[in-house]
């Protein structure tokens, strides 16, 4: 079995380490903060624990699973590892010149992964000695429960390097979909209605958050309403991830950050880790009441889905991912409660296009605009699974 190398002890990187360690790997963590590095070592420990409290393993296995974790402050020993995951800052010179390091030191036919959620991959690979041996591991918060694994190949990929990753992920009990080396790959690019959408519905003054949050949730089946979720994520990084997706598209308005986001983020309403959002966390403050109108209901969920849909539906059409993948990103990734594209067959394309080009002709954005393959299939009378 090989040996697992994690750069970056926070929290991405220490859950990695546990879900390598917990399949069976001899994982080494390296992070340039040694308070990192002591802060993490305990947090595995208390969260495996835990687990023993649980009954969901038994101490044997938790000493087991720990003792596989070495924490080091030297990164030499990363030079017997079969794959390198880096999990350190989001900033894109600070992970080349890591890169351009580790690439030095590593065995030939080393992985080198990055788990970076919005920059590009093939940038990062440019910085190394052999950048076919680079590509995107994308796991999500927290690592050890989510399940969904996105791989993202750079274009300068060894397609072994691919193949290689994704028996390795799955061998961890993942789920692993493929993406092209594109903004926000499947689940962060394909998501952005799920909030846009609601945000613009409230800014309109159609409903209020916990009309939406209980529209999405009662009628919709989604496990949580949209404010609520930003209130969770923090409106702050929600909104840095708007941002980022919608200038890296080149300011495609589809991706149009809200203004109501922005200025919660800048007023430090920042959610639940603020005391205050959308809602306010403080105690004994009264939960807001929701209008639940079964028809607005519907038509809150319906706006945001046929958005959410149109997305899908345009990753499939520029070849982001496959339709499988797809589906199985949105409902494993961010539990859905159903693949985009199914629920696109079982509402009607045709039905699909005439709301996406209503809201078009009401709006006259460029927002709405309907993706060529839903226009495509409507008229050919298609579905996207027979
Ligand atoms: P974090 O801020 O919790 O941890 C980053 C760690 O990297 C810190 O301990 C820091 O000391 C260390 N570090 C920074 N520069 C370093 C360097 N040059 N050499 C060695 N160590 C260095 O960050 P988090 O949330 O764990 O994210 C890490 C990566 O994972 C980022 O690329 C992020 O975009 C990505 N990601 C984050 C998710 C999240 O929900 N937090 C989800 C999926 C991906």
């Amino acid at each position: 079995m090989i040996k697992v190398g994690i750069i970056g002890s926070g929290s991405m990187g220490t859950g990695i380490a546990q879900v390598a360690a917990t399949a069976g790997h001899q994982v080494y963590v390296y992070d340039h903060n040694p308070d990192a590095l002591k802060y993490a070592q305990k947090k595995v420990s208390k969260i495996l624990h835990r687990l023993v409290e649980k009954g969901r393993m038994n101490e044997d296995e938790c000493t087991t699973i720990l003792n596989r974790i070495s924490f080091v402050d030297n990164y030499y020993t990363f030079n017997d590892v079969g794959i390198i995951i880096e999990a350190i800052v989001e900033k894109l010179d600070v992970k080349k010149a890591v890169f351009e390091q580790f690439s030095e030191i590593a065995a030939p036919d080393c992985i080198l992964a990055t788990n970076t959620s919005s920059l590009s991959v093939s940038a990062i690979a440019s910085s190394c000695k052999k950048p076919d041996q680079v590509i995107g591991i994308h796991f999500f918060n927290p690592a050890p429960l989510m399940k969904l694994v996105e791989i993202i190949p750079a274009i300068q990929t060894n397609q072994d390097v691919q193949a290689k990753a994704i028996e390795l992920i799955n061998s961890w009990g993942k789920i692993t979909v493929v993406a092209k080396d594109t903004p926000g790959f499947i689940v962060n690019r394909v998501a952005r209605p799920f909030y846009g959408e609601a945000l613009r519905i409230l800014e309109e003054g159609l409903a209020d958050e916990a009309t939406i949050d209980w529209a999405m949730t009662e009628i919709g089946g989604f496990r949580m309403g949209p404010f609520t979720l930003m209130d969770y994520i923090g409106n702050d990084i929600n909104y840095t991830v708007t941002e980022t997706v919608f200038k890296s598209f080149f300011y495609d308005p589809r991706y149009k950050p809200s203004f109501t986001q922005k200025r919660m983020a800048e007023a430090g309403y920042l959610g639940r880790k603020s005391g205050k959002g959308y809602y306010d966390y403080s105690e004994g403050s009264p939960a807001p009441t929701p209008v639940k109108d079964q028809q607005l209901g519907k038509d809150i969920v319906w706006r945001i889905v046929v958005m959410l849909i149109n997305e899908a539906a345009d990753a499939l059409y520029l070849n982001i991912a496959s339709k499988n993948d797809i589906d199985l990103a949105m409902t494993k990734g961010v539990n859905y409660p159903k693949g985009l594209l199914k629920w696109a067959d079982e509402a009607g394309i045709t039905r699909c296009v005439n709301t996406l080009d209503n809201l078009h002709a009401e709006y006259l954005e460029d927002r709405y605009r309907c993706s060529p393959l839903l226009r495509r299939m409507a008229k050919n009378g298609t579905k996207f699974y027979d």
